[in-house]
C-alpha cells in the first residue's frame, strides 16, 4: 500500500520564510507517508497586491530556497512531495506544482486553468499534462480550479495515474468537494486534495481537504478551518481495474471519434 497524505494550513502571502518556519514546526508528522500534497502557491501565498509581490515571491525551479527546502524535508523523512509553487520562467509567472523527493527536485505541473485574478498575474500553463511515477505509484497533478475541466483529469487517467494529486486555494465553497470525488469516480482513480485555510484581502480559503477512492467514496476529510494533516492509503491495483461489469471496460467503450469538438478551438453550436 502507498501512504499519502495532505497538509491544510495557511502559507504566510508575501513571506516564503515565515511560511517554512511553518512548515518546518507541521511536516514533521507526516514522517511515515509515502506522499504528501501541499496547497496551492505554498511558496508565495495566492492573493497578491500587486505584480510586484507576485514577482518577488517567485522563484525558478533550478534556484529555489523553497524547493531547497522541500528536499531537504523529504529527505530526512523519505517520503516525496507535490508542493504549489509560484514558479518564475524568464520574465514569466507560472502558478505551477512542484514534485520532490529526497533527491530533489523531478518535475513539474503548471496550472492550465487560471480563475479570476490570476490571469493578471500567471500565464496558462505550458509543461502538458505529465505522469510520474514513484514507489510504483503513478501521479498525475492538478491545481485548484482545474476542477472545472474533466478533460484534464480523463487525460490524466488515460496516461495511466493511479492518483490525481490536486493542490488547491479552493474559494468557491462546496464546489470542487462535490465535483473531484466524481472525477474520482469516473476515471477511476484516487485523488487528494489538498486546500488551505485562512484568509486573505477579500477572500477566505474554504478547507474541507479530502481523499476520494476510485468508487467516488470520500475516504478522509478536514474541516472548514483547521490546520490538519489528512491521511489514507492507495491500493493501486483498484486504480487500475477500469472493469464496470463484464462487459464494461471504462476505457475500452470510449468512443473518441466522436469527441472531436473537445479537440476544436471554435465552439457555440
Ligand atoms: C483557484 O483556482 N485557486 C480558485
Amino acid at each position: 500500500m502507498f501512504k499519502i497524505g495532505c497538509l491544510q494550513f495557511s502559507p504566510v502571502l508575501g513571506d516564503p520564510a515565515a511560511t517554512m518556519q511553518k512548515l518546518s514546526a507541521l511536516l514533521p508528522q507526516a514522517a511515515a507517508l509515502d506522499l504528501l500534497v501541499l496547497p496551492e502557491l505554498c511558496n508565495s501565498g495566492y492573493d497578491f497586491t500587486s505584480a510586484e509581490q507576485a514577482w518577488e515571491t517567485s522563484e525558478s525551479v533550478g534556484d529555489s530556497q523553497f524547493i531547497d527546502f522541500l528536499s531537504e524535508i523529504c529527505q530526512k523523512h523519505k517520503y516525496h512531495i507535490v508542493s504549489g509553487f509560484n514558479e518564475r520562467s524568464g520574465d514569466q509567472l507560472f502558478n505551477s506544482a512542484v514534485l520532490v523527493g529526497p533527491e530533489g527536485y523531478l518535475g513539474k505541473y503548471q496550472k492550465l486553468h487560471l480563475f479570476y485574478n490570476e490571469k493578471d498575474f500567471f500565464q496558462p500553463g505550458q509543461a502538458g499534462l505529465p505522469v510520474f511515477e514513484i514507489n510504483g505509484c503513478k501521479l498525475g497533478i492538478q491545481v485548484c480550479f482545474d476542477w472545472m475541466y474533466p478533460e484534464a483529469w480523463r487525460v490524466l487517467a488515460l496516461k495511466g495515474a493511479d492518483l490525481i494529486c490536486h493542490t488547491s486555494n479552493l474559494v468557491l465553497p462546496g464546489l470542487a468537494q462535490r465535483a473531484v470525488p466524481i472525477h474520482a469516480m469516473i476515471n477511476r482513480v484516487y485523488t487528494i486534495t489538498a486546500n488551505r485555510v485562512g484568509t486573505e484581502g477579500e477572500l477566505t480559503f474554504t478547507g474541507r481537504s479530502f481523499i476520494a477512492d476510485p468508487l467516488g467514496n470520500i475516504l478522509e476529510e478536514a474541516s472548514a478551518t483547521g490546520e490538519e494533516l489528512l491521511t489514507g492509503e492507495i491500493d493501486v491495483g483498484l486504480a487500475r481495474n477500469k472493469q464496470l461489469t463484464v462487459k464494461n471496460d471504462l476505457f475500452l467503450d470510449r468512443r473518441p471519434a466522436d469527441y472531436t469538438a473537445l479537440i476544436e478551438t471554435n465552439h457555440g453550436g
